[in-house]
């Protein structure tokens, strides 16, 4: 959306819409970025807002962990380097023959969730193949009802809109392929010791780097409209770490360099593009394999518990429709499709 150049923004962050805000912050921190102190009344005139809107973006930019130095009577600038997120760089960084299946890529700011920015727009207009990503949530989602805590413009958080012309046999098969097309992605940026914790955790060692929400919608007899929400975890910062209630990691620290978080979407998105192709067309089966190799506890005890009680037995492998297969010590197999269960690793 264009601005009109003559449009003064209201002063304060709550009254200005949510694109407003976007684009502003975008804009401040490319402004931001060349390392010079810049006026608030240069930046102000650049961006056609009050001196006093600058001061809440950056403030409100600051609150989110932004690097922004103030020099009192001289202006502001980023004291470290933000790669920031940003839609050329991910087109271009998207394989060949992804490129034209996705419509759109978005970038904002700031949203509640990517998964619902999607689910919102797909009443309005289709979402086929339509990637958002975020530099911040604030009401990111987790699977089994859980927030999502991710550090905003220094992890990754983004969604990818998908309709499907019938349902697919399993949607958690589909989790299943999303994380074994995310783990391909990490592979092709030389990240290695990456592991999936079913159904689609993303993990290291017995930490977590990352997770996929899926979201599906539709007329049960038509097609299936779905949206892949992934976030995974750069450079977490200090403060967002200690609101995480499980063991957890960063790719930063694991790899021991800075990700371009860029490229990490662009992969992700050619891999999961991909994917969905061939899942519309063979469903989960054409990726069990694969997801079996790796899947951290095939082969391994485990134990589940569910409001149903517990079971206790060695990890198969999955089902066809991405059910996870465990074999207890009387030789059953119980199949366990997502819901509400835990799983352990027995020591
Ligand atoms: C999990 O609990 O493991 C799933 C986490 C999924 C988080 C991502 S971040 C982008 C997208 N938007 C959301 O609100 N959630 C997903």
């Amino acid at each position: 959306m264009e601005m009109p150049t003559n449009t003064k923004f209201p002063d304060t962050l709550e009254s200005i819409p949510d694109t407003v805000s976007n684009q502003s912050r975008n804009r401040l921190l490319a402004l931001l970025s060349n390392g010079e102190l810049t006026s608030g009344t240069v930046l102000g005139e650049r961006l056609n807002i009050s001196r006093a809107a600058v001061h809440k973006h950056v403030q409100a930019l600051m609150r989110q962990g932004v690097p922004i130095h103030r020099v009192p009577g001289r202006g502001y600038r980023l004291s470290q380097y933000v790669q920031l997120l940003d839609s050329t760089l991910i087109r271009g960084g998207l394989d060949a023959d992804i490129t034209n299946q996705l419509s759109h890529i978005t970038v904002l700011q700031q949203v509640d969730s990517t998964n619902n920015w999607l689910l919102k727009r797909q009443s309005q207009s289709g979402i086929h193949g339509h990637v958002c990503a975020a530099e911040a949530q604030s009401k990111g989602r987790g699977r089994r009802g859980h927030d999502w805590v991710a550090s905003p413009y220094r992890n990754v958080m983004f969604s990818v809109g998908w309709e499907f012309a019938a349902w697919p046999e399993s949607v958690t098969g589909l989790g299943l392929a999303a994380s074994v097309a995310v783990v391909r992605a990490l592979h092709r940026l030389s990240v290695t010791g990456v592991g999936i914790k079913w159904p689609n955790d993303l993990i290291i060692g017995d930490a977590k780097l990352g997770g996929i929400l899926i979201d599906v919608n539709g007329e049960s007899a038509g097609r299936c409209i779905s949206v892949l929400g992934i976030g995974i975890n750069v450079q977490l910062a200090g403060s967002d770490a200690g609101l995480i209630d499980q063991p957890y990691t960063d790719l930063n620290a694991v790899t021991g360099m800075v990700t371009d978080r860029n490229q990490l979407i662009a992969l992700c998105c050619s891999e999961i593009t991909r994917m969905l192709g061939r899942f519309g067309a063979l469903g989960f089966q054409a990726f069990r394999a694969e997801w079996e190799r790796m899947h951290v506890y095939t082969g391994r005890r485990v134990r589940l518990v569910g409001h149903r009680g517990e079971v206790r037995g060695l990890v198969s492998g999955a089902s066809e429709f991405g059910a996870l297969l465990v074999v207890d010590d009387n030789g059953h197999t119980h199949r366990f499709l997502s819901g509400d269960v835990r799983l352990r690793l027995e020591q």
